[in-house]
């Protein structure tokens, strides 16, 4: 399958998840992830809230998003990448996130769209699972907005979609990159956050 840039494309362990046989091309999968993901985001404001920041939401959120296409959905990644920490480091790396977040949520050590844009790049940077880590980490990061600052969450598509390859998604991974050089303002003005570029 032809997998956009910046995409992680599956092992084939990882293709043998895959709840659905009849699936052969890139744009059926779309469709059924898309359809579990409207149903875990029905899911998100009629659960009890709160522990947004917990190893336990992470993975249940990603369950809640790929459950229905995917058997290894919520589970951690076994196998290493090209994105993403060793494999073996993920559950250290997210931990360490969680506390980072939690503390600069409980200090204002930055402003609530900096906080979720810092802590999308550093998720997806993690890259916790197999696949689905930019629509889990861009989701949680709206979950962080809305729930723990009754804010908005980030327009990321621009009205474009980012799972094609348009210049929307080419903006957001550019972005990315100079996130992982210690650049946050591209991907805050990505966000919409003014001035940050
Ligand atoms: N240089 C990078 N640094 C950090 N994250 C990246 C980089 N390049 C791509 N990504 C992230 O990885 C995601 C792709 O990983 P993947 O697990 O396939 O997620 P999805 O299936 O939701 O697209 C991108 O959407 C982006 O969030
Ligand atoms: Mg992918």
């Amino acid at each position: 399958m032809d997998e956009p840039d910046g995409a992680t494309p599956l092992d084939p362990d990882e293709l043998a998840g895959l709840r659905h046989r009849h699936v052969t091309t890139r744009g059926q999968l779309d469709r059924l992830e898309q359809a579990n993901i409207q149903e875990a985001l029905a899911w998100l404001p009629r659960r009890r809230k709160g522990g947004v920041l917990t190893r336990d939401f992470v993975a249940a959120l990603h369950r809640r998003m790929f459950g229905q296409v995917w058997r290894w959905a919520g589970s951690f990644r076994r196998s290493d990448k090209n994105t993403g920490v060793a494999h073996e480091q993920i559950e250290e790396q997210l931990r360490m996130l969680l506390g980072d977040v939690l503390y600069w949520v409980e200090n204002g050590t930055f402003s609530p769209m900096e906080i979720a844009v810092r802590f999308h790049h550093r998720l997806v940077s993690i890259h916790p699972f197999p696949n689905g880590n930019g629509r889990h980490a861009r989701i949680i990061a709206d979950v962080l907005l809305t729930e723990c600052f009754g804010l908005p969450g980030i327009d990321w598509a621009g009205g474009q979609g980012l799972q094609a390859m348009t210049g929307r998604r080419t903006q957001y991974i550019t972005a990315l990159r100079a996130a992982d050089l210690g650049d946050y303002a591209p991907l805050l003005a990505f966000a919409g956050v003014p001035d940050a570029g």
